[in-house]
């Protein structure tokens, strides 16, 4: 396969979707700004990306989504303001979501699914392996997955999806893969693939959490591919054909995750994911972890006297 040996260097960030299950702030405010304690959500995607080596960056926008582009571009205003002030730390928070990748971006038009999304990266990715990072998962940077994926597709010249198990009430939340063991046991053959099935129908209990790195045989596939499960283009249905057809785009790998992994796409596990994280920083966590302490411990003493 030509494309085995060619090194994984742009990441695609779908962020076109309306984030109705936040509104209202999500009325003027991607959902993907979102702080997630002090930083927004679609920060740490892409500070994922860049520790996976992959500094080219193209994000799949849409109307109301300007904030984004601010968000990653220099701000000089605010910077004169600290310069001026001698506040460097601030100084250096501003400056850091402008330095780290080299940011693309493209409008996605009609949303018309997360597999139109990635085909509207065509043009920009061309022929080599590439990722796709969705923005509602976000994977703990102490618990490195990309990487792996991107050594995992060099290996096979496939394509590489990350998975991890979950309770089968919760599959039909996610895609679903049906799976065989390697001889890595963090990886495991896919011999397919379906969005959101209900339990009973669940090849397993294998969830696709969002990351990718593709073979970029799947552009074709994508443009051939029906609306599916929601009326929407699925990722996971052209994903399903190559899984089907080997000779289309290479194998199919599945890198089993056990790390923290945080939703931000749900308003109670976006919740979670703030108590977790900032319980955690260094700055934040001691003094937050105390009061947390007291909280619960009252919250619950009075939850029992009820
Ligand atoms: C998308 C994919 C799904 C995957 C999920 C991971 O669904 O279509 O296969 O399991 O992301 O977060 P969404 O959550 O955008 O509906």
């Amino acid at each position: 396969m030509s494309n085995a040996q060619q090194a994984v260097t742009k990441a695609v960030i779908p962020a076109a979707g309306l984030g109705t299950r936040f509104l209202p702030a999500t009325k003027a405010t991607p959902k993907e700004m979102l702080p997630v304690v002090d930083k927004p959500a679609i920060q740490y995607v892409v500070e994922e990306a860049v520790a996976a080596g992959l500094s080219d960056v193209l994000m799949i926008t849409g109307r109301n989504k300007r904030p984004l582009e601010d968000h990653f571009d220099r701000n000089y205003e605010l910077e004169s303001a600290l310069v001026a002030k001698g506040d460097d730390d601030r100084l250096k928070k501003v400056q850091e979501s402008s330095d780290l990748a080299t940011m693309h971006y493209v409008r996605q038009g009609d949303p018309r699914g997360l597999g139109h999304a990635v085909l509207c990266a065509a043009p920009h990715v061309g022929d080599q392996p590439f990722a796709v990072l969705l923005g509602d998962d976000l994977i703990d940077p102490r618990d490195p997955l990309l990487a792996k994926m991107v050594e995992v597709q060099h290996r096979t010249g496939g394509s590489v999806i990350a998975l991890m198990e979950v309770e089968p009430a919760q599959i039909h939340l996610y895609g679903c893969a049906a799976v065989e063991a390697t001889e890595d046991e963090d990886v495991v053959h896919i011999t397919g693939l379906v969005e959101k099935p209900e339990p009973s129908e669940a090849p397993s209990n294998y969830a696709i959490i969002g990351r990718y790195v593709l073979n970029p045989a799947v552009f074709d596939v994508l443009r051939e591919t029906e609306p599916g499960r929601g009326g929407e283009i699925q990722l996971t249905d052209a994903l399903q054909q190559l899984a089907a057809d080997e000779t289309v785009g290479g194998p199919v790998h599945g890198v089993v995750f056990k790390g923290r992994r945080y939703d931000t796409g749900d308003r109670g596990d976006y919740l979670k994911a703030i108590v977790r994280l900032a319980s955690e920083r260094e700055d934040l966590g001691p003094e937050f972890r105390a009061w947390l302490r007291g909280y619960v411990t009252e919250e619950l003493h009075e939850g029992a006297g009820e």
